[in-house]
């Protein structure tokens, strides 16, 4: 991709603006971060209609290398202080995100007790209804549009995660929709297609907490053979996770569960119809490049653009001064453009080898992606699906992307086979 040039001073990363921008032209300003400032001072913009004071600014990291560093050291860099941009007070933030907004020790405490079901046994377990459920969208599509076309978004992608973290939590069908219409009011903050006011957004939260108190309540009593029950009973150090706990942490799950992976298959469904090279030589070769295709898919798309950390001490990144207190923004989207550490990055070659590592799913440390595995099944087995009994499928239109800073996402995508 030829990448335009985006001088310094002629963008601003926290204009809400900057993220309807053309990709090529968001891609440029990140190169021009990189190569020429890659930790830069940023002011920040009202958010949420201005029901929070403007927050201090931030500072951007764009290159692999720092945010490696920051997400490998939580003992500098915290996530308790919040891991969006703008500031919000720390129980609203932990309301929403559970664990991925704690640190240690509760951190380790709450993230050992869900460990519990996300191992290679419960993992292996699900990855079978993955398959199942895989298997009935492409049958469904097969006999529902005769027509032989549909909104790919809407009719592949979005229902495949959704259903299996219903399944895995033991959600009966009944509720998925309305599980569908919390997490896109949550994810879609920013987009007024989905969210216009803060109230519209703590609504949301609230009716996923209470539903999942509920269910953690009656699976500690009536424990059954799903992962609530089993994150329900098990005990670390003696404790158990309490229902408000469960309740905010799986309002994480179901938001970082879901929008996310139908993101990696949409995007994955765009880039495989725009690459028809690179669309046979995985396809052709299965076994041999699934596991390559799916983590490009997932460097290319970066469907979570950024998380933030808290500087706990004064430290200095790359020559720059930081101060205790300061907000530091990891640009996952840039890091993973990052030349000095990928080959012609911009390309999408679903053999690119797996070393050095893509930080879609985190850059490690302690808060590292616990659906990672989970999400690489799910991408592969959708495709291995769609590639044997769809091989014509094909993205028809442009992609209507999801206005946020936060999530890669696309809203609608219409497919044709
Ligand atoms: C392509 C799909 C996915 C992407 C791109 C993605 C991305 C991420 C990222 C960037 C983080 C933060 C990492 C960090 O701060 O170091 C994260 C954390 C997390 N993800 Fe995922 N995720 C995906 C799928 C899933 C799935 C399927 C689940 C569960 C069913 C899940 C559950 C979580 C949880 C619980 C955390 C918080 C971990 C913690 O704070 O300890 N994610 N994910």
């Amino acid at each position: 991709m030829q990448l335009p040039h985006v001088p310094l001073g002629s963008f601003d990363l926290s204009n809400p603006e900057f993220w309807t921008l053309p990709r090529e032209v968001r891609e440029g300003a990140f190169h021009t971060l990189r190569t020429e400032q890659p930790i830069s001072w940023h002011e920040e913009w009202e958010f949420l209609d201005s029901q929070f004071p403007k927050g201090p600014g931030y500072w951007s990291l764009t290159s692999h290398q720092d945010v490696w560093h920051v997400s490998r050291n939580p003992q500098l860099f915290q996530s308790g202080r919040g891991v969006n941009i703008g500031d919000l007070p720390v129980e609203i933030s932990e309301f929403f995100g559970s664990m991925i907004a704690m640190d240690d020790p509760r951190h380790f405490r709450l993230r050992s007790i869900v460990s519990k079901g996300f191992t290679p046994k419960e993992i292996g377990r699900v990855e079978e209804y993955v398959r199942t459920k895989a298997t009935e969208v492409v049958d469904r599509l097969l006999e529902q549009f005769p027509d032989r076309t549909c909104d790919f978004v809407h009719e592949v992608a979005a229902p495949l995660p959704l259903q299996i973290i219903c399944e895995m939590m033991g959600i009966p069908k009944a509720d998925e929709a309305q599980m569908f219409q919390w997490t896109n009011i949550i994810l879609g903050a920013g987009d007024p297609e989905f969210t216009s006011s803060f109230e519209d957004l703590l609504g949301a939260g609230m009716g996923l907490y209470q539903y999942a108190q509920a269910l953690g309540e009656d699976r500690r009593a009536n424990p059954r053979d799903d992962l609530t029950s089993i994150m329900m009973t098990a005990e670390v150090d003696g404790e158990r996770m309490t229902a408000q706990e469960f309740g905010s942490f799986f309002i994480l799950l179901v938001v970082a569960g879901n929008e996310t992976t139908r993101n990696a298959i949409s995007h994955g469904m765009k880039l495989l119809t725009d690459h028809p090279d690179q669309r046979a030589l995985w396809f052709d070769n299965w076994d041999q490049h699934t596991r390559t295709a799916v983590d490009e898919i997932v460097r290319y798309a970066t469907p979570v653009i950024h998380f933030r950390r808290t500087a706990i001490e004064d430290t200095v990144i790359g020559g720059q001064k930081i101060e205790a207190g300061q907000k530091l923004v990891m640009w996952y989207c840039s890091a993973n453009r990052d030349e000095t550490v990928f080959t012609d990055p911009h390309r999408f070659d679903v053999t690119r080898s797996l070393q050095p590592a893509q930080v879609g799913f985190g850059a490690g440390g302690p808060h590292f992606c616990l659906g990672a595995n989970l999400a690489r099944r799910e991408i592969a087995v959708m495709f291995d699906e769609l590639r044997r009994r769809m091989p014509t499928l094909r993205v028809v239109s442009e992609p209507d992307h999801l206005q946020s800073a936060f999530i890669n996402g696309i809203k609608r995508m219409q497919c044709a086979w």
